[in-house]
């Protein structure tokens, strides 16, 4: 049984450096979805599409986010949607439209390239919620 134990380990090395070695790990759509769920859900809906419970007190109803690829000709325009999040979380929190996302700017920062090619320091918190919009985005 030897062998079999110190190849086991010999790969468990292996993947051990395979991970370290991997570049910082970019956070996915799921990630965003939590943070979906906890800070924009209760307006924009858990589905995205725009009937959150708080949705209706509102002056202003909350767009389909599902929908803003569509409506932009059918590209998902990640720096515009990323500055109207950032928007948000720069609020001062001022009325019931106005929410204070400040902990989204919180934790580390990773490189984004939002499709000019340059890649931007972004706080994680917003490039997982960023993926997670277009990970929603119907196709027609
Ligand atoms: C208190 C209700 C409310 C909450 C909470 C809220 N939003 Fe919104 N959102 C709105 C409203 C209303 C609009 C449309 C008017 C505007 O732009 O302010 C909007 C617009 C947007 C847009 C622009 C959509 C477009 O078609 O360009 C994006 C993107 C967005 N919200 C993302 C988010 C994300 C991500 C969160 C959570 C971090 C969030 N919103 C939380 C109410 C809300």
């Amino acid at each position: 049984m030897r062998p079999t134990l110190i190849s086991l380990s010999v790969w468990a090395f292996a993947a051990g450096l395979i991970a370290a070695c991997t570049p910082e790990e970019m956070p996915e759509a799921s990630d965003g979805r939590a943070l979906f769920m906890e800070n924009c859900a209760v307006c924009h809906g858990s589905d995205a599409k725009g009937e959150g419970p708080m949705a209706r007190a509102l002056e202003n109803a909350p767009p389909d986010l599902t929908l803003i690829a569509l409506r932009n000709g059918g590209t998902f325009p990640a720096v515009n949607v990323l500055s109207t999040i950032d928007g948000y979380t720069k609020t001062t929190p001022s009325g019931p439209n106005m929410p204070e996302f400040g902990a989204l700017l919180e934790g580390d920062l990773v490189p984004l390239d939002t499709g000019d090619g340059i890649l931007t320091p972004t706080p994680r918190k917003l490039v997982a919620l960023l993926e997670y919009i277009e990970s929603v985005q119907a196709s027609r």
